[in-house]
């Protein structure tokens, strides 16, 4: 593992103030489940309700954004670029964000738009989002050139464009949820609880990154799973590693990055992203109608499962309290509606 070097005037995270918007709902609740807990017979669930974050149900993403968005304006930016999936969560939020706060944002999405506009790409049309859709075999390996070539392109039309990586997960996003946890210590004081495990999904690395940070930083004493919905743990070791040593050097925090550990529960991928198996449709369907908690199939509804069946094999105990981070996502749930078929029975 790499070891940082630390400049004699670095600062401890919990005491650097980078440039931060306000766009979210925050604090989010903390919402207790009575069924479920019961029905577990075990450690007691609490879900960070951060699918509540606003800006049209943006969940993690709009807690990155904050910060991201922050430093494009600081950059004198007129424009955003991004990228991700057709469906991608982080590409909405950037969309509707982009609306709100005046300027021009282009999304290149991987996929195949056939057919009608749908869930988050919908709501990416309705933003007024310019958007340029590759098929997977032009935009894999290419995505980093097709970025910079279109922050040219913005720059020979004499405008400056502001390029935000795969969920806004690199150094800057790092801050959204490093100060979640900020927010969770006072959660966990106001309920007086002291959860031993925090657990989210994790998909290009920084929600997880930032709790991992945070959760030391701010002595919650709670180890942080992330649950991969797509690559496997190696991948995502490296990335949340990656993305906390980018994190510390760019800011020039006071901060060991070999020093964190960075936990994956690896096996709950399924047929691959964004593809889930029944029970995880089941899954669905069971928490909606037992605590009134919708989650989707791409992200949450994989973490979700994926806690519950880990609980059943030991790897959290018999006791005490788990949170699972809702990282949000609704909207990837309509395009998938062909597999609640089942509910019509
Ligand atoms: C709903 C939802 N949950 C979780 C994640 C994973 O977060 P991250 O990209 O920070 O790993 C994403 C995005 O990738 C998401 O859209």
């Amino acid at each position: 593992m790499t070891v940082c070097s630390m400049a004699s005037d670095s600062a401890l995270p919990a005491d650097y103030h980078p440039p931060r918007l306000k766009l979210a709902q925050l604090p989010t609740p903390l919402q207790f489940l009575p069924r479920l807990s019961e029905k577990l017979g075990g450690p007691r669930i609490w879900v960070k309700r951060d699918d509540l974050t606003g800006s049209v149900l943006s969940g993690n993403k709009l807690r990155k954004l904050e910060f991201t968005l922050a430093q494009a304006q600081q950059e004198g930016c007129d424009t955003v670029i991004t990228c991700g999936g057709l469906q991608s969560n982080h590409c909405r939020a950037t969309a509707l964000l982009c609306a709100q706060l005046g300027l021009t944002c282009h999304l290149l999405l991987r996929g195949d738009p056939t057919g009608e506009a749908d869930g988050n790409y919908l709501l990416d049309k309705l933003a007024g989002a310019t958007i340029n859709t590759y098929v997977a075999k032009d935009y894999q390996g290419a995505i980093s050139d097709l970025l910079r070539q279109w922050q040219q392109h913005y720059q020979d039309l004499g405008r400056k464009a502001f390029i935000i990586p795969t969920g806004a997960s690199d150094g800057i996003g790092v801050w959204g949820y490093f100060e979640a946890c900020r927010e969770l210590q006072q959660d966990f004081a106001a309920a007086n609880i002291t959860p031993q495990h925090i657990i989210c999904a994790t998909g290009s690395g920084g929600t997880q990154a930032g709790l991992t940070a945070g959760a030391q930083a701010f002595n919650l004493n709670a180890q942080v799973w992330g649950v991969n919905v797509c690559d496997d743990a190696a991948w995502f070791m490296n990335k949340v590693q990656a993305d906390l040593q980018d994190w510390q050097q760019r800011y020039q925090l006071q901060f060991d990055v070999a020093n964190q550990s960075i936990n994956v529960i690896d096996g709950y991928v399924g047929p691959g992203y964004a593809l889930a198996t029944a029970e995880i449709y089941q899954c669905i369907a069971e928490l909606a109608s037992q605590e009134g908690i919708v989650l989707d199939p791409v992200y949450t509804g994989k973490a979700f499962y994926a806690m519950l069946q880990e609980h059943q094999q030991g790897r959290f105990g018999s006791d005490g309290d788990i949170v699972f981070v809702h990282t949000g996502g609704v909207f990837g749930l309509f395009p998938q509606r062909q597999h609640f078929a089942f509910l019509d029975n």
